[in-house]
């Protein structure tokens, strides 16, 4: 496997399965701000990426492998979100179905206590590893030993950057650099009069690759030299880190116009700053964030933040699917895209009563 900066080419074997065949109950309209949701993309071969859809609240419902013959240990990376919270769920009740004996960890943030909690799993020979990596860095080690044992990997959700090849089968996830272009989009389009727009960024967790590339595809599209990002810091994905930034923030920016939150829940935290400081969000500052979790989406329905890129946390299906096909010895593509959309206002309100997440 390549760095995830590089694309194979490659056209891989034929799948035996078909990856979530799942129609998609999107509340949004996949069609703005950039929205590429097409239709899943379900093929006989395997190419070296697909599009499955995951996301917009429903759980994918393709075929749910017999994995009861199984052992999958996965190292979480935390409860540090709404989104992460789902994301869980998602795949311990997808274990559960799928029958699978499901070794869990929660790394509380730290990636040594993830790394710690896959060696542990190659001591106790599990069948296949998966987990979602803190930060993009400092895998191959741990990776090799897996490898070593002849233990398979999956990532799910993150991706590594290494420049060691074949330390995973595939990354199943969402593209994040796609998440911020569509965030941008959105930026452009409401501020299309302005002539001059003060940018704060709520970042994620330093080193993750949603943080760093959610940051990229903001900046890929949000160029007219108008917008100003007058600050940028991480609140590590989570409410109250929002809140201690966001605070920062608007005691050293007067005038801030715009917050981009890697995040809902960032989101949330930068709301309670900004109605503590006397301002209205949604129309003094315009927020715009990342997931389209539950809370998120009551707070763009309520008008509080003004647009939402969606980030599906409901992998558990496509994991177990994945995770049969390489134990059954199946060649998988190397990246499985999740298909996801975008929320406006009305879009939210349309969307939260049959929301799962
Ligand atoms: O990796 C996905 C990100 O991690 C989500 O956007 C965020 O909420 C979570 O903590």
């Amino acid at each position: 496997m390549p760095s995830k900066k590089t694309r194979a080419g490659a056209v891989l074997a034929a799948l035996a399965f078909v990856l979530g065949a799942c129609g998609s109950d999107s509340g949004g309209d996949s069609g703005d701000a950039g929205s590429d949701s097409g239709a899943t993309e379900t093929t006989a071969a395997a190419p070296a990426e697909t599009t499955a859809a995951a996301a917009s609240g429903s759980e994918a419902a393709g075929e749910v492998p017999d994995l009861s013959a199984y052992t999958i240990g996965f190292a979480q990376v935390g409860a540090e979100s709404g989104w992460r919270t789902a994301n869980t769920k998602s795949i311990q009740e997808s274990a559960a179905t799928a029958g699978a004996d499901l070794v869990f960890t929660d790394a509380q943030g730290k990636q040594e206590a993830q790394v710690d909690s896959i060696r542990s799993f190659i001591e106790q020979g599990v069948d296949l590893i998966a987990f979602s990596p803190i930060v993009e860095t400092g895998w191959d080690a741990v990776l090799l030993e897996a490898k070593e044992a002849g233990i398979p990997v999956i990532l799910t959700d993150r991706a590594i950057d290494s420049e060691e090849t074949d330390l995973y089968k595939t990354f199943l996830g969402s593209d994040f650099i796609l998440e911020g272009e569509k965030a941008g989009e959105w930026v452009n389009q409401e501020f299309a009069d302005a002539d001059s727009v003060k940018v704060v960024e709520l970042q994620g967790t330093t080193g993750s690759a949603p943080a760093l590339d959610r940051a990229e595809g903001f900046r890929n599209v949000v160029t007219d030299p108008k917008f100003e990002i007058v600050a940028s810091q991480t609140g590590d994905f989570t409410r109250e880190g929002g809140k201690k930034v966001m605070e920062a923030f608007l005691q050293s920016n007067p005038e801030i116009d715009l917050v981009y939150a890697d995040n809902d829940d960032m989101g949330l935290g930068a709301i309670e700053a900004i109605e503590a400081a006397g301002l209205t969000p949604g129309t003094d500052i315009k927020i715009v964030t990342v997931d389209a979790v539950h809370d998120g989406m009551q707070a763009l329905a309520d008008g509080k933040i003004n647009f939402i890129v969606e980030c599906s946390p409901l992998l558990g299906p496509q994991l177990m699917e994945l995770a049969g096909a390489v134990l059954s010895g199946q060649t998988v593509p190397e990246r499985v895209v999740t298909e996801e959309t975008t929320f406006d206002q009305q879009q939210a309100i349309a969307a939260l009563p049959t929301r799962q997440y």
